[in-house]
């Protein structure tokens, strides 16, 4: 999808769409009052009707009015006006526009960020609605192909031109193209979607990107280095596993980079732990860490952010096997540490044990931030609305929320006390893999804590974020919007696009 500007009147725009919204408890805006006028009065006379939508989300598509230039007139209902903050008017563009993406129009004319955002400024909206039409525009068509007569998509939407507005879409442009490749990635099939495959993406991105390296680590490499709890996880399977690092060097040489690493089970089968039939062909979507981690190194690399940045991916499948790790095992992490599993279907705080603390170790970065689809529980906890922060760094939550925030791409804080940490003591190890009933989303985090030791770290627990239920499940590219305005906050702006 491409954005573009334009500087003519609402009602002279030549486009297959012109966007427009309209609140539940407020008459026209100055926009809809022009185009009524055009179009002699028949929007003033729908209102009256009742016709109109205006409540949060309903949207109605009007064709051929007289007066205007645009073949169509969508118009979609905002809701109450003092509820309209950042997260309505997100949630109200990509109403827009799945009811566009339905429509056979290819191009629009957005009008959507005149309207009045409680929390936020023009730039911001600009920026939000294009990444929201662009969201609302993805279809998956990795291994199906759209019916011939299917509705096409957008090729291109313009909005009103103003000063900057270029410099705001093309950071829209990166940040799209981030969420959609977190989609790609999150949606397809585990036996395409191998840690092999990440690895491959991850090699295609740095020789398309300048500035941008990979370096992938085999499975004798990652036993040379003693990572005996990724490798754990991997060895049931004939898939082998891959430790995957993007760093992007847009930064001073020698600054300490921000690192980034996902959890990437490829599918999670639980391993000898096996998990139930229902819904384990949900676990495709365990690799979503790893998607966010990849996604965002390519949105970082096209913004040309002016910080050095690493993403390291922890790429396994788990598999039940003859040679499956088991519960039982006592594994010696590559920080020393044993871990005595209690249930291989806690993989994902195995192999991130290795992947943080190799991180932690080998790029002294300056902050480091784990993405994990990590734990049921925290689905239980906070649903799929906001996704699972967790830090002993007030500063770093602090700065992890406030991205949340601004990207519309919620975060919210768990507590990570010692106080926990009781939970996963075993008299036969350094600790056990697992915590009990209680608190399972943190007990996951206190594990991790123990080897991002003497590090500035987070813990973002993306379990109900990263993809959404219903028909059908689809990954969201949550948190890369939270992530990349996290790395443009630190970097003092969105780089030099
Ligand atoms: N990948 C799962 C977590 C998960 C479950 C994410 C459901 C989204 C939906 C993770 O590897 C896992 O299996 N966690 C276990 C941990 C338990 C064994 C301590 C869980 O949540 O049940
Ligand atoms: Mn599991
Ligand atoms: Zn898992």
């Amino acid at each position: 999808m491409q954005f573009t500007t334009s500087s003519a009147s609402a009602s002279q725009i030549t486009s297959d769409c012109l966007i427009v919204g309209l609140f539940q408890d407020q008459g026209f805006d100055d926009t809809m009052t022009s185009l009524d006028q055009a179009a002699n009065g028949i929007l003033g006379r729908l209102l009256e009707t009742g016709d109109l939508p205006r409540a949060a989300g309903k949207t109605l598509i009007l064709h051929s009015l007289p007066g205007i230039k645009a073949s169509r007139l969508l118009i979609v209902g905002l809701g109450k006006a003092e509820k309209f903050n950042g997260i309505a008017f997100t949630k109200a563009v990509q109403a827009a526009g799945k009811a566009l993406r339905q429509s056979r129009a290819q191009s629009a004319h957005c009008l959507l960020a005149d309207c009045p955002v409680s929390d936020r400024d023009d730039a911001w909206k600009l920026r939000q609605a294009a990444i929201a039409l662009a969201y609302a525009d993805y279809i998956y068509t990795a291994t199906k192909k759209p019916k011939d007569d299917a509705a096409p998509a957008t090729d291109s939407v313009s909005f009103p031109a103003a000063d900057g507005a270029d410099t705001q879409l093309a950071i829209a442009s990166a940040i799209a193209a981030g969420v959609q490749l977190a989609r790609d990635l999150g949606d397809a099939p585990p036996n395409i979607c191998t840690p092999v495959y990440l690895a491959a993406t991850a090699e295609r991105m740095a020789a398309a990107h300048d500035g941008l390296e990979v370096e992938v680590l085999d499975e004798d490499q990652m036993a040379e280095l003693g990572m005996n709890a990724l490798l754990a996880v991997g060895q049931g399977s004939v898939n082998p596993s891959r430790l995957i690092r993007l760093s992007w060097r847009g930064g001073k040489e020698g600054d300490a980079p921000l690192a980034m690493v996902g959890k990437g089970v490829t599918f999670d089968t639980g391993g000898i732990s096996i998990k139930p039939r229902e819904l384990m062909e949900q676990m495709k979507f365990d690799m979503c860490g790893a998607a966010t981690t990849i996604a965002v190194m390519e949105t970082v690399a096209r913004l040309k952010l002016p910080i050095n940045v690493e993403g390291v991916v922890a790429a396994v499948e788990n598999m039940p096997d003859g040679k499956a790790y088991r519960p039982g095992d006592i594994i010696t992490t590559m920080s020393g540490k044993t871990v005595e599993v209690h249930n291989t279907d806690a993989e994902g705080r195995m192999i991130l044990a290795d992947a943080i603390y190799w991180t932690g170790t080998h790029l002294k970065p300056a902050k480091m931030v784990d993405i994990a689809t990590l734990t049921g529980a925290c689905v239980v906890a906070l649903g799929h609305h906001a996704s699972g922060i967790m830090t002993q760094d007030d500063e770093l939550a602090e700065e992890l929320l406030a991205a949340g925030h601004g990207a519309a791409d919620r975060g919210w804080r768990l507590p990570l006390w010692d106080d926990y940490q009781e939970q996963i003591e075993t008299p036969f190890a350094d600790m056990k893999n697992l915590g009990g009933m209680p608190a399972g989303s943190i007990t996951a985090g206190c594990f991790l804590a123990r080897f991002a030791e003497g590090q500035r770290w987070a813990h973002i627990d993306i379990a109900g974020s990263a993809w959404q239920w219903g028909k059908p499940e689809s990954a969201t590219g949550r948190p890369v919007g939270l992530l990349v305005e996290w790395l443009a906050n630190n970097a003092g702006g969105w780089g030099s696009i």
